[in-house]
């Protein structure tokens, strides 16, 4: 898979070692059979420079020799970007540099990339502790999926921005665009282009080809603590090339289906919120004098009505912070009609997260969502659904399982599916398309 242009990668990946500049630097001199003394009389650098570069006494040189013996060592395009990547050192604030070598702070740019995030969430202790785990044990890989709405990016930034402290080489968040409304999912070859250029290779050295990329990508990170986000992934052929293989980064995913990472990946699936949390959430966002004085069981009501997804709970006290003329009580009389055309604010809206959720479906899922959608019962069972659907009981077990992955049906006991009933109102209201 790498090519004879990455000895120094393809060694590094066999044998699972970082490497530092000096070790680079010497395997390149070698395989130009040079000694030190006529590399550094090639590049017109004192041998000294060469010497402790090799052996890891000047971490951090000039650009201006880095570039010199790149030339003298005839690097490639992507080996030059490699070297000056290692060499131009991870943060700025270090206090071992004595010699003034370091390059100027302008050129150390450290990614800190994060979008800005909650400063309290609701609910979510148990996978905030799972996220926030420091052991040697801890997951290198933690993916949350969950449904539309559900949480996941609040939760992921919310816990990148409290690990952030721990990983000094900064942070990356990529928005995969999995389900985003009019743009298709991001090339994983674009999304390593762009986080290369965030870690300090050059735009014209990044390399062409997708295994070039991932390679130099975990090339650049062996020796880096990084946090990388990868938000909105599509499926798992997008994250993949997008995992560092060094111990020191940590990666956090987001997604609607369960993506299955590699062997020591944490998978948490997020579910509604309780009762309890779902009505902090709407008291924050409408602001506690709305919500003062008003019955417990009012308020309970309202979550309920949003089906307790984060997301709706969300649009729904922003109508209500919109609208200073109303109660909580007009919000709820308002949510007993068409809640999915209620649940609209703004860019937050539910019928149009579900409908991204819908459109990546295929055409024989698309088909079972909108039968199910048409069932009046509280559960069903195989059986139901295979009469819903017109098909077998192993085929329909087969279609359930897969819209269960989507996280569009909720299994509430062994056997026993429903669908969430902000859902279900969605999955009644889709009408088939030309060729479904
Ligand atoms: N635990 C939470 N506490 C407070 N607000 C939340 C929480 N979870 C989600 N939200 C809010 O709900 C909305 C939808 O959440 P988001 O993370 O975008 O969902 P997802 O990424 O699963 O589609 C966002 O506006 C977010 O701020
Ligand atoms: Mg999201």
């Amino acid at each position: 898979m790498y090519s004879a242009r990455w000895p120094l990668l393809d060694a590094a990946r066999e044998t699972g070692a970082g490497h530092s500049a000096g070790r680079l630097l010497r395997g390149w001199r070698e395989r130009a059979l040079m000694t030190q003394e006529q590399l550094a009389d090639k590049a017109g650098l004192n041998v000294r420079t060469v010497r402790r570069l090799e052996n890891g006494g000047l971490r951090q040189p000039r650009s201006r020799s880095v570039v010199l013996l790149a030339q003298a060592l005839g690097l490639d395009g992507a080996e030059r970007a490699l070297l000056t990547a290692v060499t131009r050192g991870p943060s700025p604030a270090g206090g071992d540099d004595p010699a003034g070598t370091r390059p100027p702070p302008e050129a150390v740019i450290v990614p800190r990339q994060l979008p800005a995030g909650l400063t309290s969430l609701a609910g979510r202790d148990r996978e905030l502790t799972v996220l926030q785990d420091h052991g040697g044990d801890a997951p290198p890989v933690v993916s949350l999926d969950g449904m539309a709405g559900s949480g996941k990016t609040a939760l992921a930034v919310h816990a990148a921005h409290r690990l952030a402290p721990g990983f000094p080489d900064g942070q990356l968040f990529v928005d995969l665009h999995g389900h985003a409304r009019a743009t298709a999912p991001v090339e994983p070859g674009h999304a390593l282009a762009r986080m290369l250029r965030a870690l300090g290779v050059p735009g014209g050295d990044v390399p062409e080809y997708l295994d070039d990329r991932a390679a130099l990508y975990r090339s650049v990170l062996a020796e880096r603590r990084v946090l990388i986000v990868l938000d909105d992934a599509a499926d798992e052929h997008q994250i993949h090339p997008l995992l560092p293989g060094g111990p020191g980064c940590r990666v956090i995913v987001t997604g609607r289906r369960r993506l299955s990472g590699p062997g020591d990946t944490r998978n948490l699936s997020l579910d509604l919120l309780s009762p309890a949390a779902a009505v902090t959430l709407f008291a924050g966002v409408a602001g506690r004098e709305r919500v003062a004085g008003v019955p417990g069981v009012v308020l309970d009501e309202v979550v309920a009505r949003c089906g307790l997804l984060p997301l709706a709970v969300r649009v729904a006290a922003d109508r209500l912070r919109a609208h200073p003329t109303w109660t909580v009580r007009h919000l709820l009389d308002r949510l007993a009609g068409d809640r999915l055309g209620e649940l609209k604010a703004g860019r937050y809206d539910v019928a149009a997260a579900l409908d991204r959720s819908y459109d990546r479906l295929p055409a024989d899922l698309r088909r079972a969502y909108r039968l199910l959608g048409s069932y009046d019962g509280a559960h069903f069972g195989t059986d139901t659904a295979a009469a819903l659907l017109e098909t077998t009981a192993s085929r329909a077990e087969r279609l359930l399982e897969r819209l269960l992955d989507a996280h569009l049906l909720l299994e509430a006991a062994p056997g026993r599916y429903r669908l969430h009933a902000l859902v279900r109102e969605h999955a009644a209201r889709m009408r088939p398309c030309p060729g479904d």
